[in-house]
């Protein structure tokens, strides 16, 4: 069975997609079978994964509303060696049109549950809010993986995030919890970014990933190229870093416990 994370963040351009695309590619290098779902009506981690969101026949959007399956809907470039359910901006209709339909949390949940068997992980690229569609998100998810930049405002926003984390995990999802805090376009010349990053591993020890995403520039040219750095440039030190974040993962998942059973912080 699928093991299900979102890439979340509700803070814009932290590198949320960056890390959905890399980690899919890094993760089918080492030969795990990988769904994107694209969340985000912004469709950056569809067209960064070589599939044009203005050509797209169906999308999420006809998942979440029930008019097309995953199986109906999905696709996938060769290149990149992963499926994408993929998003545009007609996505942003959606958010609208589900406030007033039932299960409207769990429509991607039910969605998934016809095809978690056909893959190893499922990655979720959230948008920048605490929407209806991030909701979605984090009721069909086991785990988010929360990318953030080093730097002072990072920490502020992520109690708002670790708050509604809970609050889904309390109300709505029990199977949900904090996978870990990933360090991405890291420079570590920074102080102030090895402070924070020394604060956020006092603070959450083992739930900070070991891995370090560094800034480079190869990561931010390959989606101008509709593929992810990890296929771009493989030699390049940004896409190096997410392919041992996927190794870091693929062991991370085979120690998982249940979510009640880890502390929540
Ligand atoms: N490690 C990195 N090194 C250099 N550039 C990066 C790195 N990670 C991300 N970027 C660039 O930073 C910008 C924002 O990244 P990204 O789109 O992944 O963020 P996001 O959190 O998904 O944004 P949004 O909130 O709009 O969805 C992009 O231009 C991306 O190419
Ligand atoms: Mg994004």
């Amino acid at each position: 069975m699928a093991r299900i994370f979102c890439i979340a963040n509700q803070k814009g351009g932290v590198g949320k997609t960056t890390t959905t695309v890399n980690l899919a590619a890094g993760l089918a290098r080492v030969g795990q079978r990988v769904l994107v779902v694209d969340l985000d009506p912004q469709g950056n981690a569809t067209m960064g994964s070589g599939i044009d969101k203005r050509a797209l026949q169906l999308s999420i959007y006809d998942v979440l509303l029930e008019s097309a399956s995953i199986v109906e809907a999905r696709q996938r470039n060769a290149k990149v060696g992963y499926d994408v359910l993929g998003a545009n901006r007609e996505l942003a209709g959606a958010e609208v049109e589900l406030v007033s339909l039932d299960r409207r949390d769990k429509r991607l949940k039910q969605a998934l549950a016809a095809v978690e068997s056909e893959y190893d992980f499922v990655l979720i690229d959230c948008p920048p809010s605490l929407s209806l569609l991030t909701l979605n998100g984090l009721c069909s998810a086991h785990g988010v993986i929360v990318p953030m930049q080093c730097e002072y405002f990072a920490l502020e926003g992520l109690s708002d995030l670790v708050n509604t984390i809970k609050q889904v995990h309390a109300n709505l999802n029990a199977d949900l919890q904090i996978i870990g805090l990933l360090r991405v376009m890291f420079d570590p010349r920074v102080t102030l970014q090895q402070q924070v990053s020394d604060q956020l591993k006092t603070h959450f020890g083992d739930k900070v990933f070991a891995s370090v995403i560094p800034r480079n520039v190869r990561l931010a040219e390959a989606p101008s190229y509709g593929l992810p750095g990890v296929v771009f440039d493989p030699a390049s030190k940004g896409a190096q870093a997410f392919i041992e974040f996927a190794t870091e993962m693929v062991a991370r998942v085979q120690t998982l416990k249940p979510a009640h059973a880890e502390p929540t912080f």
